[in-house]
C-alpha cells in the first residue's frame, strides 16, 4: 500500500510542473484553441484595427494652400526658405513672389545663395536666377512659380497647386 501511493504522485511532483500533470490530449486541445483564438485575433484586428480593413488607404497631405505670415514678415529685397513648405518666398520692392525649391532636372532641393543671388542645385549643379529662370546645368525649365494672393487678415497666401506664369507677382 505505501508503495503504490508512492508511484501514485512520483510523476508529477518529481518533474515538477503542471505541464505533465495535463494529459497529451488536453495539452493538444490548449494548444488548437489557443491557436484559433490567435488567429481570430489577429483577424478582429486587421478588420477593426487602426490600420484595418475600415481604415481607408490614402496619403494624407497637408493642403497645398497656406498662409505663410503678413507682409512685413519678410525683410525687403530678401530671399525666405520655408523649407516645410518647400518654397522660397522672393520679396523684391513691393513685390512678392512664390518659387518652388523643387529642381527642374531631377528635383533635387535648390538652395539660395547670397553671395552670388542665384539659386544653386546641390546636385547636377543647376542654377537659376533670383527669378527662377535658369542659365547654368542640366536643368530644362525655369523654376515654378505659385499663386501667392493675400488673404483677409492681410496675410500672405500660397496655393502650390497653383503654376503661375514667371512673370506674376504681387503687388503689396
Ligand atoms: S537635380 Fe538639380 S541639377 Fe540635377
Amino acid at each position: 500500500m505505501e508503495t503504490k501511493d508512492k508511484n501514485k504522485c512520483s510523476t508529477s511532483e518529481k518533474e515538477g510542473g503542471i505541464w505533465f500533470t495535463v494529459s497529451r490530449r488536453n495539452f493538444l486541445t490548449l494548444a488548437g484553441w489557443a491557436m484559433f483564438l490567435a488567429t481570430l485575433g489577429a483577424y478582429v484586428s486587421q478588420i477593426l484595427g487602426y490600420k484595418g480593413f475600415f481604415y481607408p488607404k490614402v496619403l494624407f497631405e497637408p493642403s497645398p494652400r497656406f498662409a505663410v505670415g503678413n507682409p512685413n514678415a519678410f525683410p525687403e529685397n530678401s530671399v525666405t526658405t520655408l523649407k516645410a513648405r518647400k518654397i522660397f518666398v522672393v520679396h523684391d520692392g513691393n513685390s512678392f513672389k512664390a518659387i518652388s525649391v523643387v529642381c527642374q532636372h531631377l528635383g533635387c532641393a535648390v538652395e539660395f545663395s547670397k553671395e552670388k543671388n542665384i539659386f544653386e542645385c546641390p546636385c547636377h549643379g543647376s542654377k537659376y536666377y533670383r527669378n527662377g529662370v535658369n542659365f547654368a546645368g542640366p536643368a530644362p525649365r525655369p523654376l515654378n512659380h505659385f499663386e501667392i494672393v493675400l488673404d483677409d487678415a492681410g496675410k500672405l497666401v500660397v496655393d502650390t497647386s497653383k503654376i503661375v506664369p514667371l512673370e506674376t507677382e504681387l503687388i503689396v
